[in-house]
């Protein structure tokens, strides 16, 4: 009898045992608990009882689920004739008596040093490298107790007398043990298996032999990844156990065969004790395989995979979305109050201050830093020679920390690095900074080193070049024609963001996204100027006096004074008196 046959057979003795008590229950209650008028069904059944926990025992040994649900009966019904007085409890509790077996079946395999009895439940999905754990064993003893709790309570809740009216009676000790098990009951066996499972890391379970493996593996192919493989796979593997075998997975199945398949898509021959410790994860297969320690034949595609086809299950998309972790706010660098004191500007827009909005937000900020004690120094790249990164990393190997461009990048690097404060200012082009901007930005890459590290949160960033210099702060202006932020600048926040987690000292102290901005010069959003240039004008004293910037002056500008509706009308009707008459920014009204 092989795995799954002796599998079903085992729960095919359960039902029996399950099926027989609970006719017994019944004929029970319906000969109002004078069941020896009924001898010939009643021997009849625990003759059944006795037979079919005879078989298990011979079949199975040890079954617990089959040996608690048909003792329990048995003893019940053997009293009745043995032991009239005991008898007649056992008839006139039988619920009760049910659910004490229950709650031994869900107690005393652990005890015993025995699987609990929701192993066979849990694992389902899980692969052997997973089931085998001590970590997995455990949570199932703590669910196998969860049940024997639940039982508990279902005897107490059925014995109680909760009313002198016996019809009452009856309906509430019947009714009230099935909640708990279908509320706290489905959840243990249902969903605590999972949850916990994400919670423990399985040890890596190792197999100690190939056949072992082989014979495991059938029952853990992950349905997941196994989704449309289509495959034969031919091993064969010499050395301390000469295997020759094969894998047919298809339809989600998996099945080992032993000998040679006529027509495998894929032929593995290695050496058995190599392959084993390749499949426990112990050598590279990558590094194995150029070396040229084992070799595959036909498909070779398959090996790419191989792994993952029997790794335990990850969450399935539903589940990570449910489980994403709600957005947190984001937490802007601080500095000490009066620790910025020279601020560099690099200005990516195309246009001059009389017409560029993003212009006109830096400026006001910039000025307030002035007033608050800062140096200002501001750059407009477009009047700077910057040529495009060759993506030669000469900078990171043969002449570490120098471009092979001498151009006006050697000057804005240093003064990128030295500063206090960056100031990025860029419009919105196509969601993203401008080209320019982007080109300046690519140029920074010698000041950091090619190696890797990792900082607290797992991102992955390139060391400062020069870490001497002491942290820095940045702060990003942008300005777009669409009337929102969300959909439209996320890019351009995703990237600064990055660049704030992916750099050594570099750090995020705050964002500015104008929307609606085309028209903001236009005399009926006079106002909504004055607002936005406040705001960004004390946010430049703010950060330089006290080393942040307050959330409140970042959303001003971002902040429409009309409805998306009546902005977008406006827009249209600005735009139409310029169509095929004026070029735009002649007929534009310009800053002073
Ligand atoms: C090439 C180009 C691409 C643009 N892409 C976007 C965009 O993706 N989203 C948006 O809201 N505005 C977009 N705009 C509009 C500008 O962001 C808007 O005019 C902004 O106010 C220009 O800033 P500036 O005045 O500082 O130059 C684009 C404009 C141009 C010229």
């Amino acid at each position: 009898m092989d795995l799954r046959e002796e599998t079903n057979m085992k729960l095919a003795n359960r039902i029996i045992a399950l099926t027989l008590t609970m006719i017994f229950n019944i004929i029970a209650h319906v000969a109002n608990y004078d069941v020896t008028q009924l001898n010939f069904i009643v021997l009849g059944i625990l003759g059944l009882l006795i037979t079919n926990l005879i078989y298990n025992q011979i079949k199975h040994k040890k079954d617990f689920i089959t040996i608690g649900i048909s003792s329990i009966s048995i003893i019940g019904i053997t009293a009745i004739y043995v032991f009239p007085a005991l008898g007649e409890i056992y008839i006139k509790n039988v619920i009760a008596f049910f659910y004490l077996s229950l709650f031994l079946i869900a107690l005393s395999p652990q005890l015993f040093k025995q699987q609990p009895f929701t192993v066979e439940i849990s694992k389902g999905g899980y692969p052997e490298s997973v089931t085998k754990t001590e970590q997995f064993l455990n949570i199932n003893i703590i669910i196998a107790y969860i049940w024997a709790f639940i039982f508990l309570l279902a005897i107490v809740l059925t014995i109680i007398p909760y009313s002198s009216n016996k019809l009452i009676n009856t309906i509430l000790s019947n009714a009230l043990p099935i909640i708990p098990q279908v509320t706290i009951g489905i959840y243990a066996a249902t969903k605590l298996p999972k949850y916990l499972m994400g919670r423990v890391k399985a040890k890596p379970f190792k197999f100690e032999s190939i056949k072992d493996m082989f014979l495991a593996m059938p029952y853990g192919l992950n349905k997941q990844t196994a989704k449309g493989v289509d495959t034969i796979v031919q091993f064969d593997l010499s050395g301390n156990e000469k295997v020759e075998g094969y894998f047919i997975i298809k339809d989600l199945l998996c099945t080992f065969t032993e000998g040679v398949h006529k027509n495998p898509k894929t032929i593995i021959t290695s050496d058995s004790k190599l392959w084993l410790d390749i499949s426990n994860g112990d050598v590279s297969g990558d590094e194995e395989f150029l070396k040229g320690n084992y070799e595959v034949g036909g498909d070779m595609s398959i090996l790419l995979d191989f792994g993952g086809l029997f790794a335990p299950p990850s969450s399935t998309t539903k589940e990570k979305k449910l489980k994403k972790k709600k957005p947190q706010a984001f937490v802007y660098k601080k500095f000490a109050p009066n620790k910025i004191k020279n601020i560099v500007v690099f200005d990516g827009g195309p246009r001059n201050k009389k017409y560029s909005k993003t212009t006109f937000m830096t400026d006001n900020f910039t000025k307030g830093a002035i007033e608050a004690g800062a140096s200002v120094e501001y750059i407009k790249l477009n009047k700077m020679e910057i040529k495009n990164c060759s993506g030669c990393y000469n900078c990171w190997t043969k002449t570490p920390g120098e471009c092979i461009y001498k151009d006006d990048m050697t000057e804005l690097r240093k003064k990128y690095r030295e500063a206090d404060l960056v100031v990025f200012s860029s419009p919105l082009y196509i969601f993203n900074v401008t080209g320019i901007m982007k080109t300046f930005m690519d140029r920074l890459l010698p000041i950091m080193k090619p190696y890797m590290l990792s900082d607290e949160q797992g991102n992955t960033l390139h060391p400062d070049r020069f870490p001497e210099l002491g942290e820095q702060g940045f702060v990003v202006f942008s300005s777009g024609g669409f009337p929102e932020v969300d959909h439209n600048f996320d890019g351009l926040q995703a990237m600064y963001k990055n660049w704030n987690s992916h750099s050594e000292n570099a750090h995020l102290m705050g964002e500015f996204y104008l929307t609606a901005a085309e028209i903001i010069t236009q005399p009926v959003y006079k106002k909504r100027r004055e607002l936005i240039a406040d705001a960004c004008q004390k946010a430049g004293q703010q950060i330089v006096k006290e080393g942040y910037i307050s959330q409140e002056y970042m959303t001003v500008p971002v902040t429409l004074n009309t409805t998306k509706e009546i902005f977008k009308s406006q827009a249209d009707m600005f735009w139409s008196t310029m169509d095929g008459k004026e070029s735009y920014l002649k007929g534009a009204p310009k800053f002073k």
